[in-house]
């Protein structure tokens, strides 16, 4: 078998989330890659954290702490991309949260406000602010993390919901904005993936016995297991290539057949 070489040696990609679960296996895919990362998350202990991560010889990562959902942050995070590797070339706009499992009609305010902030905020200021970036110098792409929960309702996670919808939304709306620049904007939707947030999950509903929770998320998903979170970085990973050339504002579900049933 031909081994596909995807090119990406030297580039610079941000990832944010990265402390943890699908941006923390993309980012060792992207080190494996050749690709130099601003690893950004919000919690401040990463910033010692990554300092123990082994890098390949020739690789450069740096971690930037911050909040997806402040404006500053992203206008930072794009100087600091510049200042440690003097390009910038990909954003995975990973970072999100699951917020309280209720449905509308018992979802306070606060709650929906503050998952809509990081989720959709979050997501509209780096298409915003690296959009700005990288069709300036007429390359680029941009892959947001949906959820499968952006293409279905589901009853109980109402702002978690929402906010996957809107990720969907902005994606095909700067795909269109961005392709006469040389910017791809894609979106990935994963099922349920083994990282802390589904962990959170099965706490949730068996608290004496998380992983016998597994069962009741994993049963609308016709290959029958959770995602690893290496399997959403490989997508990533295809779709930032030239692999992808022609591919813009595409959203990729990653789940194991779940939207084809
Ligand atoms: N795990 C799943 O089953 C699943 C399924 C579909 C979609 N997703 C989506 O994938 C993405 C990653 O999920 P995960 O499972 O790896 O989650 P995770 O909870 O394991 O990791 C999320 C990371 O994001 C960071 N983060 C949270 N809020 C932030 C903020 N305001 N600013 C910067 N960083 C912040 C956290 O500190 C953490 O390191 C999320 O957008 C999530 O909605 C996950």
């Amino acid at each position: 078998m031909t081994k596909v070489n995807l090119g990406l040696e030297g580039r610079v990609a941000i990832i944010t989330g990265a402390a943890r679960g699908i941006g923390r296996a993309t980012l060792h895919r992207m080190m494996a890659e050749g690709v130099h990362v601003l690893a950004w998350d919000i919690d401040p202990a990463w910033a010692e954290e990554i300092t123990r991560i082994a890098t390949p010889d020739g690789v450069k990562i740096a971690a930037f702490i911050g909040d997806v959902s402040l404006a500053e942050a992203w206008q930072e995070a794009v100087k600091s991309a510049l200042a440690h590797f003097g390009r910038l070339d990909f954003l995975f706009s990973n970072a999100g949260i699951s917020g309280p499992a209720h449905p509308v009609s018992r979802y306070e305010e606060a709650d929906f406000d503050r998952v809509m902030a990081i989720n959709a905020r979050g997501v509209y200021l780096g298409l915003k602010y690296v959009g700005q970036h990288l069709s300036a110098e007429g390359k680029g792409v941009i892959v947001n993390v949906s959820s499968i929960s952006g293409l279905s309702g589901g009853g109980n996670i109402f702002a978690y919901t929402a906010s996957k919808h809107a990720v969907v939304g902005m994606t095909k709306s700067a795909a269109v904005h961005y392709a006469p620049n040389g910017v791809r904007v894609l979106a990935i939707c994963p099922s349920p993936t083994d990282t802390e947030m589904m962990g959170y999950a099965e706490r949730l509903v068996m608290p004496d016995d998380p992983q016998a929770a597994r069962p009741i998320f994993t049963q609308g998903v016709p290959m029958g297991r959770y995602a690893e979170p290496e399997e959403i970085a490989n997508v990533f990973a295809f779709l930032i290539s030239d692999q992808a050339s022609f591919m813009t504002g595409t959203i990729v579900p990653v789940d194991g057949g779940t939207m084809a049933r």
